[in-house]
């Protein structure tokens, strides 16, 4: 008798978590991530130029989070990495996604965040050390070995042509760093989003450069597998402008002011 009893319990809890499972399945908590809506935005950057940062920082706008406590860990739930996951969740009216791709149809809403080229490619040269590719600057910067989806003059050029002609901000790296109010503003505005500056002074504070390393220390590391335990403290390297004077030899230099003229100058980095 008591062996039937626990049966039919066994079977009416696997029913009922069968049919939770589904449900939630069917909810907005599992979407592939090819779906997106035209209302969402994508924050969309050559690799190396803040966009871990811009990811806490527009989580903290969207949901007006004390960006003291954000980990990396919820802001890649609130801003879904295209190239890292298959599924995300929607947590509201539009959804912000964080992407390195050259313009995509589907990409309706963009805040491109643009870095000195020569400064994400440093960036970029150590970023593929630490994870064990051993490329030099100068076959990154030449041959564009190891560096992803295209060269950067590529990639801003294509942006700045917008062929999907998407509504789109252009965001530097530079001025977030100088004028972060301003950007932020500017940021609130494309989205929507209607802030005080107290708000944004907060999220500003709490996503500084030193504020969010020591966050990866404490909760061990960022979301990224390449980036767990004390590793991940590495990820915020330095966080300055104009660094590539240490690394660029002349002849790079050179090279890459010459390949990367127009767009070096369309964003006055020349
Ligand atoms: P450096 O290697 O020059 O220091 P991405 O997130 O696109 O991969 O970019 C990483 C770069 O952004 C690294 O540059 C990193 O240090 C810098 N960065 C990360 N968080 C930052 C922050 N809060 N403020 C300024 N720069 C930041």
């Amino acid at each position: 008798m008591k062996k039937l009893v626990k049966t039919i319990i066994k079977k009416k809890l696997n029913r009922y978590v069968e049919s939770k499972i589904k449900s939630v399945m069917s909810s907005d908590f599992f979407i592939p991530v090819t779906e997106t809506k035209d209302e969402d935005i994508f924050i969309v950057a050559f690799p190396k130029s803040g966009i871990t940062w811009m990811q806490s920082v527009v989580s903290g706008l969207l949901f007006e989070i004390n960006t003291e406590y954000l980990t990396d860990h919820l802001a890649q739930e609130i801003v879904p990495d295209v190239h890292a996951r298959k599924f995300y969740k929607r947590f509201s009216e539009f959804n912000f996604f964080k992407s390195h791709n050259l313009p995509q149809k589907q990409y309706r809403r963009v805040i491109y965040l643009v870095r000195d080229g020569r400064d994400a490619l440093t960036s970029y040269y150590f970023f593929n050390k630490e994870l064990g590719n051993n490329f030099s600057l100068e076959e990154m910067v030449t041959e564009g070995k190891g560096i992803f989806p295209s060269k950067w003059h590529c990639h801003v050029k294509k942006w700045l042509e917008n062929p999907y002609n998407a509504d789109i901000i252009y965001v530097r790296y530079e001025d977030l760093l100088k004028n972060p109010l301003t950007e932020l503003q500017r940021i609130c505005k494309f989205s929507g989003l209607e802030r005080n500056n107290e708000t944004l002074k907060k999220i500003i504070d709490g996503t500084s450069i030193k504020k969010m390393k020591q966050r990866a220390k404490q909760y061990g590391g960022l979301a990224h597998s390449a980036w767990k335990g004390e590793k991940g403290e590495k990820f915020f390297r330095k966080g300055t402008i104009g660094d590539y004077k240490n690394y660029f030899s002349p002849d790079i230099l050179n090279f890459f002011n010459n390949e990367a003229k127009e767009e070096l100058a369309k964003f006055n980095y020349l």
